[in-house]
């Protein structure tokens, strides 16, 4: 089975190609255009802005896809496509490309959330091989620019989420501490860097709602944390930028850690996964890493391989394929039906 998958909900034009047969997969393709670019002026996305880079950029890059991947048309089975959560006038580019190629080419269209697709993407090891065998029940900790959630799964279709951000999401915060600290956007990689090997004790920042008996997150108040320790510092030179950016990401990781943990064992999971951008976050990977080995070593952990930790469509297409256990008929005239659904949930 060959699927083409688009993603567009945010600031990322994607499409991928990606070939499943009988538990095995191929990438043939898997191409971002970013406009980190075009936003970074601004601090942050502008969706005007973005969904005019979509349309910009989705022919071209789709042409491209095709090329490398050398699939035609008709070798394609199924047509994917995120319809939700994300920016509206961005989704709008992403779907209306995928059901005019639905049409045309008379594919079926399977609509794809991007938080489940995130998760997915944990399937994905290399650039081919075995889909990864993940044990269920699983507990995936989300962290991505949108989204902060704890999501329990049954089967890689059956997701209900137990938890989730009450307020800012973390990548989010990442972004607006940087910006306070005029670090430039997006901030989670730039902080991550800046945080290497620096001391994170110096500052004290709050770890909101560790102890909280829920699953639930807040960021807002860090970040204000943040704000307010930063405005009082007399000295911002690069030796404090360093050693707030260790402080402001250890208090990020030490609350998502906490939760997960506690989630884990509450509901007696055999696999911890870990999705969305922030997952890019090297002291998570490892922190999250050594703590599930530590507290629970019968439980397996997993994280996607970093080129899959923000937006791409590459999980998009394995999260389609997870949709179409049930056959394809179902999703054959869906390029009259699907919408977007910029709220979207799991
Ligand atoms: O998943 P994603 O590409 O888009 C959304 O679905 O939101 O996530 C983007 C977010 C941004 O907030 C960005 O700052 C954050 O992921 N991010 C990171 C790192 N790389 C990207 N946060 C912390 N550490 C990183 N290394
Ligand atoms: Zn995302």
């Amino acid at each position: 089975m060959i699927i083409l998958a688009i993603e567009t909900s945010c600031d990322e034009t994607a499409v991928a190609l990606l070939e499943i047969n009988r538990g095995y997969f191929k990438v043939l393709a898997n191409l971002v255009a970013s406009q980190i670019n075009i936003h970074k002026k601004y601090g942050g996305v502008v969706p005007e802005v973005a969904a005019r880079k979509h349309l910009e950029n989705m022919l071209p890059i789709l042409d491209k896809a095709l090329k490398q991947a050398k699939v035609t048309p008709k070798q394609i089975d199924a047509i994917a496509v995120v319809y939700g959560p994300g920016l509206i006038t961005s989704l709008i580019v992403g779907v209306e490309a995928a059901k005019t190629l639905a049409m045309v080419w008379d594919k079926p269209l399977i609509p794809v959330n991007h938080v489940k697709a995130h998760i997915l993407a944990n399937y994905l090891k290399g650039e081919q091989g075995k889909l990864e065998d993940i044990k269920y029940p699983a507990l995936c900790l989300v962290v991505s620019g949108g989204h902060t959630s704890l999501v329990l799964l049954n089967d890689p279709n059956d997701l209900k989420t137990i938890g989730s951000t009450r307020d800012d999401a973390v990548g989010e915060a990442f972004d607006k501490a940087a910006k306070i600290m005029g670090l430039g956007y997006p901030g989670g990689p730039i902080i991550s860097k800046h945080a290497e090997n620096a001391d994170k004790e110096d500052y004290k920042l709050p770890r909101p709602m560790i102890h909280s008996k829920d699953f639930d997150f807040s960021f807002s108040g860090l970040k204000t944390a943040v704000k307010y320790e930063w405005e009082k510092e007399r000295f911002k030179d690069e030796k404090n930028i360093r050693k707030m950016c260790a402080a402001f990401q250890q208090a990020c990781i030490d609350v998502l850690i906490a939760k997960t943990l506690s989630a884990a064992k509450h509901y007696n999971v055999k696999a911890i996964l870990l999705g969305g951008g922030v997952s890019a976050n090297r002291e998570l990977r490892l922190q999250l890493a050594a703590k599930v080995k530590d507290e629970l070593p019968k439980v397996i952990f997993s994280q996607p391989d970093l080129h899959l930790t923000t937006d791409n469509a590459l999980m998009v297409a394995v999260a389609a394929f997870f949709e179409t256990q049930g056959g394809l008929a179902k999703f054959r005239d869906n390029w009259k039906n699907v919408k977007v659904d910029p709220n979207l949930e799991v």
